[in-house]
């Protein structure tokens, strides 16, 4: 983002979390002024954007009610947005048992929130020559898998369309026990795939994908079962294994401000790492750069796009 004045941001999930946080951390710079919370609760949306304006101080929260799991909701949610988006925060994010039932749209609930509600939003704002020169989406570390927390890494036979469509339809887990940390991971990867295609089809905008890292006192954990929720909330803190909410936000902020960060990237936790600087995920997973393999995710993606 330049230092212009008068810049709108949209963050979706901002009612908790790294999300809520992110709203925050935008709303203390000067040049922000308009952010919108797309969250899919009135109630909880109404509460966020009372304390985020009692901590900021600034009264510049409007709110836009999106399910993102939802197609027809993204897009009222969208007709309800006055203007361009200079900066899109791609944060809705789900995991765990229950993530793994279909939307009405026949996809996983992991991936509609995720990815394709994302989707549908971000391109519906391209189309309408309403996105400014930004958009951030919120990745993760399980792209490359974490050991630590048992998430294996996903991995493919071909990357083709019809193989990723698998995962967005769940028909991937139709002959074995579904891993709906597998999913969470195959998501955020092929999320990431898209925004590096995104990157190539229009070089004069910049598209990030950023993991928050391991981030502390988020609603996250709240629908794992019980140990990953006690290795979540109290071991890996413990162990200085995750940051806290403001250092995983801020690395989305960062996403967002810093022009030193390259279109089509994925920044995340070093190798091995949850925490600490981010660095290019491309270094040392080669599959995100093939534009093959980014074609193939855009493709599967809008067979589903309806
Ligand atoms: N925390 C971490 O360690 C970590 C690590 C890597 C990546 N991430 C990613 O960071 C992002 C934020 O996670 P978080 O830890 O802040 O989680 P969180 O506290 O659970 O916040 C998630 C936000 O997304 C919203 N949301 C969920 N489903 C939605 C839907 N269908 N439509 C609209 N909003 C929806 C939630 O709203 P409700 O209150 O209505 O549920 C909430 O505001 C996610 O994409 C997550 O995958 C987090």
């Amino acid at each position: 983002m330049t230092d212009a004045k008068g810049k709108a941001a949209l963050v979706t999930g901002a009612n908790s979390g790294i999300g809520k946080d992110v709203a925050r951390q935008l709303a203390l710079r000067p040049e922000i002024a308009r952010i919108y919370l797309a969250c899919r609760n009135q109630d909880r949306a109404t509460t966020a954007k009372a304390e985020l304006e009692a901590e900021t101080g600034r009264r510049i929260f409007d709110i836009v009610l999106m399910d993102v799991a939802d197609l027809g909701s993204v897009r009222a949610g969208l007709a309800a947005i006055d203007g361009s988006i200079d900066a899109l925060v791609m944060n809705a994010g789900v995991i765990g048992p229950q993530s793994m039932a279909l939307t009405t749209d026949g996809v996983t609930n992991v991936f509609a929130t995720n990815v394709l509600g994302h989707v549908a939003l971000l391109e519906g704002l391209l189309a309408e020559g309403r996105l400014g020169k930004v958009a951030v989406f919120a990745g993760s570390e399980a792209v490359r898998g974490v050991p630590r927390l048992r998430m294996k890494r996903p991995s493919f036979v071909s990357t083709s369309a019809d193989e990723l469509a698998t995962v967005i339809d769940g028909s991937y887990f139709a002959n074995r026990k579904p891993d709906f940390n597998l999913a969470f991971g195959q998501a955020k990867y092929i999320g990431a795939l898209w925004m590096a295609y995104l990157a190539r089809q229009y070089p004069g905008r910049r598209f990030i994908t950023v993991s928050p890292g391991n981030t502390t006192g988020t609603q996250a954990p709240s629908d794992l079962p019980l140990p990953m929720r006690v290795a979540a909330k109290y071991v890996m803190p413990a162990l200085g294994l995750a940051h806290k909410l403001d250092v995983g936000a801020k690395r989305l902020v960062d996403g967002v401000t810093d022009p030193t960060l390259s279109s089509g990237a994925f920044y995340a936790s070093a190798a091995n790492k949850l925490n600490g600087p981010m660095v290019n995920q491309a270094d040392f997973l080669p599959d995100l750069a093939n534009p093959t393999f980014q074609d193939n995710a855009n493709e599967a993606i809008h067979r589903f796009i309806t």
